[in-house]
């Protein structure tokens, strides 16, 4: 890359021009690390504002495909991942780590479809697993790094688990005792989880900080037994966001520093988790990178992320068909997806996810009760209003399906699963698997 391609990305940036957001992602590593280097606090905080920007027009340029998908014809139920759009998040993901230096993995428990894994491998430093399958899939799949955390580990897997990963990360004392000497032995860092002290996520469910939390040693526990492994130990980890900005890590940092920040020199790294919300149109990447950069500088470890939903974030959708619609008081649309098999989340959350051209109830002409085809009662996404009243036939498309969706459905009702198609780059969609009666019957016996 010669100094005239650099400057044109500068020179870009000075003038927030958008298209600067494209050269500079298209530019090799040091080439890029020379331009961060050459700006100033102003026209970083210009190179980060580009990027977002560009982001976000991308997502909107591109969202039409999904819909272009669903109208010519694609067998539903089908999940259908945007590889660009993935891309595009995996790029903004790779600018954080260039400004700081940290490593980011991505949470297999979020999105697995390995499909997009080539695309994504480029961009980050491996994976983070929950246990001995995903482990194994990071590795074969992914490859790179591969860090493993469960709440507890089984004996009998623990030396499988060691096989696929280069670090693990224990949840308690004990278990860190019983499997320490073997995970040394095989050359493996060992990390430990703790409980920073503070967590706001929006529901209890999914806030690791929550009262009696089993997820991480709290503080009291920790400086009574952290010293007698602390030559053993190469770093800690904590996980305490859920779909949070920059504003809420830097309130948990407060807390973690408070607490463990005395214990931090010395160690190889310190990983913040996951449920950094980074690729958000209103996500502070500057704080971010701040934190980041600051942790760093002084406690010189370090600093690794693991989010799950940024990776995919709006890069997916399921598209569902209309099979029946019904009248009890009011009109209600039976889809063949189901929200308690296909997007177990909007029940569990419980959240409402968005149908392409729709509204809430009554915004629009035209209201349904949109539900799923199982026998549950409460199998309900939710009510919508259109423009047009649905037909048998009519494609409903609900965004954002990537994250959570995929890696939880189940057969529940021997409800069959949708597809998984890939929009590749040049625009060709292709389903890279499909389910049928054998996928079902093999979880039964
Ligand atoms: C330990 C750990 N790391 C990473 C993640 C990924 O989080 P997210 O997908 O919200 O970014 C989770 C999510 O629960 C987690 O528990």
């Amino acid at each position: 890359m010669d100094l005239q391609s650099r400057d044109i990305v500068i020179e870009a940036i000075i003038k927030k021009d958008i298209n600067g957001a494209a050269k500079f992602h298209d530019l090799p590593y040091q080439e890029r690390i020379k331009v961060i280097n050459a700006l100033d606090k102003k026209y970083l905080k210009k190179l980060t504002y580009i990027i977002k920007q560009a982001k976000k027009i991308r997502f909107h340029e591109l969202n039409s495909r999904f819909l272009r998908v669903a109208n010519e014809g694609i067998k539903t139920p089908v999940y259908v991942i945007d590889e660009t759009l993935i891309e595009e998040n995996m790029r903004v993901l790779r600018y954080v780590k260039d400004r700081t230096g940290c490593k980011i993995l991505h949470a297999l428990k979020a999105y697995a479809s390995f499909a997009t894994f080539p695309v994504m491998k480029v961009y980050l430093d491996g994976t983070c697993a929950s246990g001995l399958n995903e482990a194994r899939l990071g590795q074969e799949k992914f490859g790179k790094e591969v860090h493993t955390f469960a709440a507890a580990y089984r004996k009998d897997e623990f030396k499988k688990i060691l096989k696929y990963s280069d670090v693990i990360i224990f949840n308690s004392f004990n278990q860190l005792e019983r499997f320490i000497h073997i995970t040394k032995k095989s050359n493996r860092q060992v990390g430990i989880r703790v409980n920073p002290g503070y967590g706001e996520a929006a529901a209890d469910i999914y806030n690791a900080c929550a009262p009696y939390s089993r997820l991480g040693i709290v503080y009291e526990i920790f400086k009574e037994g952290f010293l007698a492994y602390r030559d053993k130990i190469d770093g800690i980890h904590f996980h305490a966001l859920c779909q949070q900005n920059a504003d809420a890590l830097k309130k948990i940092l407060k807390s973690f520093e408070k607490l463990y920040g005395k214990y931090i020199r010395g160690l190889k790294w310190v990983n913040f988790g996951g449920g950094h919300h980074i690729t958000r149109d209103d996500y502070d990447i500057e704080l971010l990178i701040r934190l980041i950069n600051e942790f760093q500088d002084k406690y010189k470890v370090q600093v690794y992320l693991e989010p799950g939903e940024a990776s995919v974030l709006n890069a997916g959708v399921l598209i569902a068909s209309v099979l029946d619609i019904v009248k009890n008081v009011m009109d209600i649309a039976i889809i063949d997806a189901s929200a308690e098999t296909h997007m177990p989340d909007v029940l569990l959350m419980p959240y409402r996810p968005f149908i392409i051209g729709s509204d809430k109830a009554n915004e629009k002409r035209y209201t349904y009760r949109i539900a799923g085809p199982s026998c549950l009662a409460g199998d309900i996404v939710g009510d919508y209003s259109f423009d047009k009243p649905l037909k048998v036939g009519d494609r409903i498309v609900f965004t954002d399906m990537a994250l959570y969706s995929i890696v939880k459905n189940t057969t529940f009702n021997g409800i069959n699963l949708p597809d998984i198609a890939v929009l590749r780059k040049k625009g060709d969609i292709e389903v890279v698997r499909r389910f049928g009666y054998r996928d079902y019957m093999s979880r039964q016996s």
